[in-house]
């Protein structure tokens, strides 16, 4: 009788600080299908009320579960090697490791821990652990917000792990990258987000706060104009490509070498290698980026499409949805946990 079967339908929403990204996703016989999206720009950053409101008017999605994502300051992420323990015992023994990891006040903030299977670098009788913290107002926030669009928070995740997710939903890149230790570098407007993984579980994970916005920026200053018209000339460079790519150049390298610290950082501690790198995010986009990250890293360096491993309904609009994809690896991972 299916008559009154739950559709597993989920609505991923992405609160970027330069714009809010929607997916709409159906999981069926273990496919996931986009079935909507959306994107609205953030004219401030407390105008995303009224921003998701105005998304939500216009995209008419069908579902009201919703799951979002955190990250910044307030999130920390922990990889510990700890003596094996059985999951019963998991939590009480979290509250006593996050006491010396967690740099908050553990009243106020969410924990939450993942064991993580096969990770190199980890001895006998030990395991590695996967330990978040949030604080609690900012989990609140979330709720408040889009309980207030009228919608009901299902799950919060880490902007990373969701962009962890879109990629091991499978397509191309997720298999060339099968059985290899990967990075995936996500550069959106005003953070980069690396997560260092091997199929679906996470190695590593580190944002670095530096992204589209600097970029623009020294495209600003390099032609002395206003940074609206930085951003235009950015997004549409016309017959001024090369001119863009050696003004942008400089920033690039600086992200490009702060990246490298992390996969530097990864490297020695687990004593396995970074193999590739899978870029994407709106601030990626931009002449020379993937070939000067190439340069820097010296290993593979390429983009992918968040929404590789997705099925696309027939109905949606692909033009619109072309334009906006490399932006959508956070909202797409969120919205694949439909049915999951
Ligand atoms: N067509 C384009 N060409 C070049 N850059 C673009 C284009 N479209 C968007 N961008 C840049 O992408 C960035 C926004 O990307 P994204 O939507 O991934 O960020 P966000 O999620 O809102 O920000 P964050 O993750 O830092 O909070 C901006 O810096 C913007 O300038
Ligand atoms: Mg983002």
């Amino acid at each position: 009788m299916a008559l009154f079967r739950r559709t597993p339908t989920l609505l991923g929403i992405d609160l970027g600080s330069e714009s809010i990204k929607a997916i709409e996703a159906v999981r069926e016989k273990g496919r996931v299908r986009v079935i909507g999206f959306g994107k609205v720009e953030l004219p401030s950053a407390d105008a995303r009320a009224d921003a998701l409101a105005d998304l939500l008017k216009h995209c008419n999605f069908k579902s009201k579960r919703v799951a979002t994502s955190v990250s910044g300051r307030s999130v920390i992420v922990r990889y510990l090697n700890m003596v094996n323990i059985p999951d019963e015992n998991l939590k009480t023994a979290i509250r006593f490791e996050a006491d010396r990891y967690i740099p908050f006040d553990l009243n106020e903030v969410v924990l939450d821990c993942h064991r993580i299977e096969d990770a190199p670098g980890v001895g006998a009788n030990e395991m590695k652990l996967l330990l978040v913290a949030v604080k609690r107002e900012i989990v609140d926030e979330q709720v408040r917000l889009m309980q207030g669009a009228g919608l009901q928070p299902e799950l919060i995740d880490v902007d990373a792990f969701a962009l962890g997710n879109a990629f091991a939903l499978g397509g191309p890149t997720f298999d060339m990258a099968a059985g290899k230790v990967v990075a995936l570098v996500d550069i959106g407007a005003s953070k980069t987000v690396v997560d260092i993984v091997r199929g679906a579980e996470s190695y590593f994970t580190r944002e670095v706060y530096v992204g589209g916005n600097e970029i623009t920026n020294a495209i600003s200053k390099r032609f002395g104009i206003e940074s609206f018209e930085g951003e235009q000339l950015k997004r549409q460079p016309a017959s001024r490509e090369q001119e863009i790519a050696e003004a942008v150049l400089p920033s690039i390298e600086d992200l490009g070498n702060e990246i490298q610290l992390s996969f530097d950082y990864y490297e020695n501690q687990s004593d396995s290698k970074v193999e590739e790198v899978y870029v994407s995010g709106g601030g990626s986009r931009v002449p020379g980026l993937e070939e000067t990250f190439e340069r820097i890293f010296e290993r593979k360096t390429l983009s992918w499409n968040p929404l590789e491993g997705f099925e696309l309904d027939a109905g949606l609009d692909h033009q619109a949805l072309l334009e906006c994809v490399p932006a959508l690896g956070v909202a797409a991972g969120l919205a694949a946990r439909a049915g999951a």
